[in-house]
């Protein structure tokens, strides 16, 4: 932060929370909480009232758990008014609503708003998918107009994003991220575009697991397990549009791909509507892509092999350095390793594939399709391993490499052909369009990792994971799977194909 914008920041007092329900009241809680003044109001009788009760109750859970102290409590607690008129907010240096997402009710209260508020106060919206453009429009003061975008529950999500519309006073939007750090927040800056950061980077994940799972390449817990132990996301994809809910995360899937007239890296996939009309909506409605509560079944269990382990193992070199990988791996569990040129007649033959499907490794490489199986090597294989058949695996070498992967007691999973196997195209997918947001400059590479991580929880940056992966073997990941799918979903972004061709970080910035 600069001294200009601490001091910007400093000047700010007073907050104005228009709308109290969920994201008011929990902007209102961490305002008050760090020394501002808050008034809050609602057009529902006794919302605003019952927000500042339901803070209260919160402040005192918290002061119950050694989080605050009894004169803290009291002290927020004193900052909040509730007002029953709008036109009693006028004192406010910054007015933050947070009421129902659209469009003509936000441009009428902003509207009113200016007429209310001195010139240069800061009409900020928490909207998370409207324009902050199209709300500042038609007002006289369109350049006090910026996005201040919270995550749900506010006090723990220590997010926001700052979103500067097209004709926004930048100064502005610096005055908005020094409150948003002051605040307690990391706050970060992003241009007016659908989904902003975090919305827009989250676009992969969940589309490239409905994909998979489209493509038929193995059942909604396999996939989602595999996500979890080999990436190291919290939740599979199909865990979390349950935990969402199908009715709150498809209109965003389809708004997002719509806002970017039909871009194939955010296409959804039509089980989402199958499963909408059914009322399957996740958690909340007993059953999604699970069954909960009394009906559920039991986990999914590991798979057990029941076949001899495969003895000898000749593994494809065409990727040494995933070779290596798998050669260790079939070492640690037991099997000899080949070192002959080609294939003896009894080894199981295993290949490591990188973006491309088990089909075409077998292809390029003229290997017996009966017996041989890819592995991947690229994640983590200590907590799961994940073996790829082809159409024409003969099902007992099938059991032979499974028992093999799984003799040091790791579960393997055998899922079907498919392009990057199942976590390489769905963690690669979320890297290249993290790129695209720093190519489309909507937000600085440092931005993009920290939003990702703190909004979505990902187990790394987007940016930073594929510098680990190395940008030159995600750029080779996804050409592979670009053009053995011919879909342009996967093309690869200019900011990793030129990062990765000149050797440098994607966090690297083109001055
Ligand atoms: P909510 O339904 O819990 O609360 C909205 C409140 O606004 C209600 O109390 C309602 O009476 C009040 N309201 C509606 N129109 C009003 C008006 N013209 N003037 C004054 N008050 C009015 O909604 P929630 O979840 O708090 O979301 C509010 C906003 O925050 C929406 O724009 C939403 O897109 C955005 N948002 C929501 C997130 C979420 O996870 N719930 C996350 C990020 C943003």
């Amino acid at each position: 932060m600069t001294n200009e914008q601490a001091n910007n920041s400093n000047t700010i007092r007073t907050i104005g929370i228009v709308g109290c329900g969920q994201m008011g009241a929990g902007i209102a809680q961490i305002a008050a909480q760090t020394g501002y003044r808050v008034m809050l109001h609602d057009t529902r009788a006794d919302a605003a009232r019952n927000a500042c009760t339901t803070l209260a109750r919160t402040w005192t859970r918290l002061v119950e758990k050694g989080k605050l102290t009894a004169d803290e409590a009291q002290a927020a607690q004193g900052r909040l008014s509730p007002v029953d008129r709008l036109a009693n907010l006028a004192p406010c240096d910054v007015v933050i609503e947070a009421i129902v997402e659209n469009l003509d009710v936000k441009r009428a209260l902003f509207a009113d708003l200016e007429g209310i508020l001195a010139p240069n106060a800061i009409l900020a919206t928490n909207t998370s998918s409207l324009s902050v453009t199209a709300i500042a429009a038609r007002l006289s003061r369109p350049q006090r107009v910026a996005g201040f975008h919270f995550f749900n529950p506010v006090p723990l999500m220590r997010i926001v994003e700052v979103i500067d519309g097209l004709m926004t006073d930048p100064e502005v939007g610096d005055q908005l991220l020094a409150l948003g750090q002051a605040w307690g927040h990391v706050a970060v800056r992003a241009k007016d575009t659908p989904g902003f950061i975090v919305n827009h980077a989250g676009r992969g994940f969940g589309t490239e697991g409905l994909r998979v799972l489209a493509e038929n390449v193995a059942p909604v817990a396999v996939i989602d397990r595999i996500l979890r132990d080999c990436a190291g996301f919290r939740l599979g994809p199909f865990e979390l549009l349950d935990l969402t809910g199908l009715d709150v995360s498809t209109p965003v899937m389809e708004s997002i791909y719509h806002q970017y007239f039909e871009e194939p890296r955010y296409r959804p996939q039509p089980i989402l509507k199958t499963m909408q009309a059914a009322g399957l909506l996740g958690r909340k409605t007993g059953r999604g892509f699970y069954v909960y509560g009394d009906a559920a079944p039991a986990p999914l269990p590991d798979t057990s092999w029941n076949g001899t382990p495969a003895a000898t193992v000749w593994i494809s070199r065409a990727h040494p350095a995933l070779a290596e990988r798998a050669i260790r791996l079939a070492k640690g569990c037991g099997a000899r390793v080949s070192v002959s040129e080609r294939p003896e007649a009894d080894a199981l033959i295993v290949v490591t594939p990188l973006g491309e499907d088990v089909t075409s490794r077998i292809a390029a490489e003229e290997l017996d399709a009966a017996r041989t199986i890819g592995i991947d090597t690229l994640f983590d294989t200590s907590r799961r391993r994940v073996l790829t058949s082809s159409p024409a695996l003969d099902p007992e070498w099938a059991a032979r490499a499974g028992a093999l992967f799984s003799a040091d007691g790791v579960p393997a999973d055998l899922v079907r052909d498919s392009i990057g196997l199942v976590t390489q195209r769905v963690v690669a997918h979320i890297i290249n369009i993290a790129c695209e947001i720093a190519q489309q400059n909507i937000a600085s590479p440092d931005d993009i990792d920290r939003a990702v991580t703190l909004g979505l929880g990902y187990p790394a940056g987007p940016l930073a994971w594929g510098d680990r992966l190395g940008p030159a073997v995600v750029l080779a990941l996804l050409e592979n799977l670009a053009r053995i799918s011919g879909d342009p979903r996967y093309r690869p972004s200019p900011w990793l194909r030129r990062r990765a061709t000149l050797g440098l970080s994607l966090t690297t910035q083109e001055a």
